[in-house]
């Protein structure tokens, strides 16, 4: 059998390559490559998909993140709560943002933001709280402590991994007073280069994002804030709205193929399986399990041809890049001994049944002997 990649996007090209071509053609014709119509449709069709008030496409997840935080005014000293186990871009926006990424860690069986340890990081200055909708699943939201909004504290949603999934009926990008996400091409809902978007409800901070991204300029050259640029373009714009009208069959096939490594993988020894928590509507950005020697499997695994990777070998406390913010070995240990076990194996819209058999039969030979459960 041929490599298995751990995402293939050209199962999803192939059924909107028509539509994306023809809507090409019309920015082309139209020259309009900087917010453009199809940008606007789409900020409408995404917030009506999320159910939400607002959409600010912006250039890319990371800038999304950032823009959220200062839309709500965070400014330097100010601290931001964060989960050790998440892609660094969470925190690396509440540095540009000037604040102080604090981290917590996650619990053990989602790999989410434990919000049972959020209140004891709180202190005098912290601003907000970035749970993270890690791996395709809503955090915890509503487990949040209460002093949360008694002190004051925002609630921002990283919702970069997770569009289309829903934590009690209600859908990703309407968690907290404020969301981000990322249409980054291997996302769910991914376009043909950077994007991505801010959600809200507040449309004084939709207004606040929109300003931001335009250089701070809320009509031309009148600048009333320092912002930057950061825009979606028109061009992504078509590819995400062509996506966005298929995002819920492929997100079905997403758990089709999940359900399917469950059943695969459920009596193998050694492979401890990704958990979804109670009231959860999965979208499985990634199936991620946990195994020993994990180096070793992950060798193997490449060595027979099966795209895996890792999300995220070092826990964001102990990368180099936050070495005046994180607090050191041994103050997040479930997120550190996670990343030494995690194994996210190759999902996503038109992965075959048999590549799946043969991504489990090559898993099963290479824990074999293991005993982690
Ligand atoms: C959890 C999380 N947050 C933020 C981002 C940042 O998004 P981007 O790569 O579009 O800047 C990503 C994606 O890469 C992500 O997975």
């Amino acid at each position: 059998m041929n490599a298995i990649p751990l995402v293939d996007l050209s199962v999803q090209h192939t059924q909107i390559a028509d539509e994306v071509g023809s809507g090409f053609a019309d920015v082309l014709a139209a020259g309009d490559f900087i917010g453009g119509k199809a940008v606007a449709a789409f900020e409408q069709e995404y917030a009506e998909f999320a159910g939400v008030g607002h959409c600010v496409g912006v250039g890319n997840g990371t800038d999304a993140l950032e823009m959220a935080l200062r839309s709500l005014g965070v400014e330097p000293g100010d601290e931001v709560v964060v989960p050790a186990n998440t892609f660094i871009a969470t925190a690396e926006a509440v540095v540009r943002a000037g604040g102080r990424p604090v981290f917590v860690d996650v619990d053990d069986e989602a790999l989410l933001l434990d919000p049972g340890l959020v209140e004891a990081a709180l202190t005098d200055r912290t601003r907000a709280v970035i749970p993270v909708d890690l791996y395709g699943q809503v955090a915890p939201f509503e487990q949040l402590p209460q002093a949360l909004a008694e002190r004051g504290i925002a609630v921002v949603e990283d919702g970069a991994q997770s569009q289309g999934a829903r934590r009690n009926g209600r859908s990703a990008g309407t968690f907290g007073t404020v969301a981000a996400t990322s249409f980054y091409p291997g996302k769910n809902l991914g376009a043909y280069g950077d994007g991505g978007a801010v959600t809200t409800d507040d449309p004084a901070l939709a207004e606040t994002v929109r300003l931001l991204g335009a250089h701070g300029s809320p009509s031309k050259y009148q600048h009333t804030h320092l912002g930057f640029n950061s825009r979606l373009d028109t061009l992504q714009a078509v590819v995400l709205r062509a996506k966005l009208r298929r995002l819920e069959r492929w997100n079905d096939q997403r758990l089709a193929a999940a359900v399917y490594y469950d059943e695969l993988l459920g009596e193998v020894p050694g492979v401890r399986l990704p958990a979804t928590l109670p009231g959860n509507q999965h979208v499985w950005h990634l199936y991620v399990v946990r195994v020993n020697s994990r180096d070793i499997v992950l060798h193997r695994l490449h060595a027979d041809g099966v795209g895996a990777g890792i999300h995220y070998p070092v826990p964001v406390h102990l990368t180099p890049a936050m070495k005046d913010f994180g607090s050191g070995p041994g103050s997040c240990p479930v997120s550190e001994v996670a990343a030494e076990q995690i194994l996210s194996l190759p999902i996503f819209p038109g992965i075959t049944r048999a590549q799946q058999e043969r991504v489990a039969e090559v898993l099963a030979a290479a824990v074999g002997g293991s005993t982690l459960k």
